[in-house]
Parts: C-alpha cells; structure tokens; sequence
C-alpha cells in the first residue's frame, strides 16, 4: 500500500495543471489564490501511507463534519507559477484529525510550510456545498483581472451583477443558472470571512468576495474552474464595453428560452419578467 509515485497521480496532475492554467490566465499573481480537493481514502491510498503523519498543523477552526476527510490544498504564501515545477513544497495532502482541530499532514509543504491562509473559507465551503450536492469536491479561489475590475464599477448586488453577467455571454445562464453570490469587502484569511463565504455557498457555487476576487465550487477541477472561467469572460466583455453604447443586447425572454430549453434550474427573481 502506498507506493507509487504520488507526483504522478492523477489528482495530483489535474491539481498542479488546473495551478498552471489558472496562473498563464493571469488570475493567480504571486501567491494570490489557493485551490482545495478533497481526495477519497482509497485513492491517496494507492500512493501514500495514510498512517504515517509527517506533521500535525492546527486548523484554528474547529472542522468536525469533516473528521477523517483528505484534501490536498495549495500552500499559504506559494506562487501558482511554481505549483507544476515544484509539487512538492508548494502543496499538501492532509486528513483531518479525528478531533476535527488538526491537519495531519501525509505528503508536501516540505520548506516546512502549510495549508493556505483561506482554509477556513475552504473547509466550511466543502461543508456547505457537500450538503447540497454529496459529490462536491473542489473549492477553488482567484482573482482574476476582469471580475476584479468589475467589482470597482458595477453594483456589488447579487441579482444585478449576475444579471450584467449573464447579458455579456449567451451561455452564462445555462453555465451558471445559480447566479453569484456576494459578500462585501472583508478582512480575508480569517473565520469570519470563511463562515460568510460557506453560507453564500449553500446557495451558489460561485461567490464574488467584493474587491477580492471569487470563490468557485465543484464536482470536479474542471467544474470549478470553468465556472470562474466563464464568469471572467462575461466580466471581460462587460469591461470592454461598459463605456460605449449599448446597441444590442440579449434579452431577458430569450435568457429564460435559453435555460428553458437547455432545462437549468435557473434563478427566476434575478431577470425582470
Ligand atoms: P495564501 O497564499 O495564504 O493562499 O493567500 C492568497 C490569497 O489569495 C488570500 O486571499
Ligand atoms: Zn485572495
């Protein structure tokens, strides 16, 4: 049990790629951003001794709901551009203990590092949106240039900001029908942030942090990542042309003939029929 490589798992190289893609877009300079997923027993297992703790880390939350669960999670203060050369010292796999207060970490943060400074939003996220959908295993967080810019000119109002959003793509309704949640501007990296951030998730799984940047929730790394992804492109094309004219534009009946036909469950009070 656990004896092959885990630098070249298959979570490990969707984890460090997804890194990767999300720094050459721009949305992750310097260490800005951090992505958690949460592992199954059986499949750390294949690679590493998960009764061999390197090290213990204090969460400073208690994480019970989610005692004897495994993520692997960017660390704090790491630079996305080195995630993929550099697994090793820029992320870790950890459990969490059986008292729910504790990482114990199997594999990485090997400068002698840890976990991101946004665990708490991660970890109560996880347990926000695992109560919704059971399969929900990835949180990720980013700034990414144009939601960023967005945020400093448009209304930070849920209905109206997913609105604009959904206007700027044909598909932003089908891709995320659940609109984005958002939360004003608040100190990042503590408890507090992470319980505002986990209740917002109960209803989406896109959460803007106003001035920020957003938090993106999914099944997969994909799921995750395309949904910020094409929140970026709307905030994109809204910021290339929120200064001209408005000429055409798509109209709320033909976003509800969208979700209709490709059947989302969409948030009905957030267009204006
Ligand atoms: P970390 O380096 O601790 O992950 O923090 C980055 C960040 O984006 C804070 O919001
Ligand atoms: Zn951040």
């Amino acid at each position: 049990m656990g004896n092959k490589d885990v630098l070249n798992a298959p979570f490990l190289r969707a984890f460090v790629k997804t890194a990767s893609n999300m720094y050459r877009l721009g949305w992750d300079e310097r260490n800005g951003g951090n992505i958690s997923y949460l592992l199954h027993e059986d499949e750390v297992a294949e690679y590493l001794n998960i009764n061999k703790v390197v090290r213990t880390i204090p969460l400073g939350f208690d994480a019970k709901e989610l005692i004897g669960k495994y993520f692997l999670v960017t660390g704090t203060g790491k630079y996305f551009k080195n995630v993929e050369e550099d697994p090793a010292n820029n992320v870790g796999i950890f459990r969490i203990s059986k008292d729910g207060l504790n990482a114990e970490l199997l594999w990485g943060y090997e400068d002698g590092g840890k976990f991101t400074s946004e665990l708490p939003s991660h970890l109560m996220s996880h347990i926000a949106r695992l109560k919704v959908d059971p399969e929900n295993r990835v949180i990720l967080h980013s700034h990414p240039t144009y939601t960023l810019a967005m945020n400093f000119v448009h209304k930070l109002d849920e209905k109206e900001f997913t609105h604009t959003l959904w206007e700027m793509c044909t598909e932003c309704i089908v891709v995320f029908p659940d609109g984005v949640g958002i939360l004003p501007w608040m100190l990042c990296g503590t408890n507090s942030i992470g319980e505002a951030t986990a209740k917002k998730m109960e209803e989406f799984r896109l959460v803007v942090w106003g001035m920020h940047g957003i938090y993106g929730a999914g099944k997969t790394l994909d799921e995750a990542f395309g949904l910020v992804e094409t929140v970026e492109k709307a905030a994109q094309i809204y910021i290339l042309t929120a200064h001209l004219p408005r000429v055409n534009t798509i109209k709320d009946s033909e976003m509800k003939e969208l979700a209709e036909y490709f059947g989302v469950n969409y948030r009905k009070d957030f267009l204006n029929l």
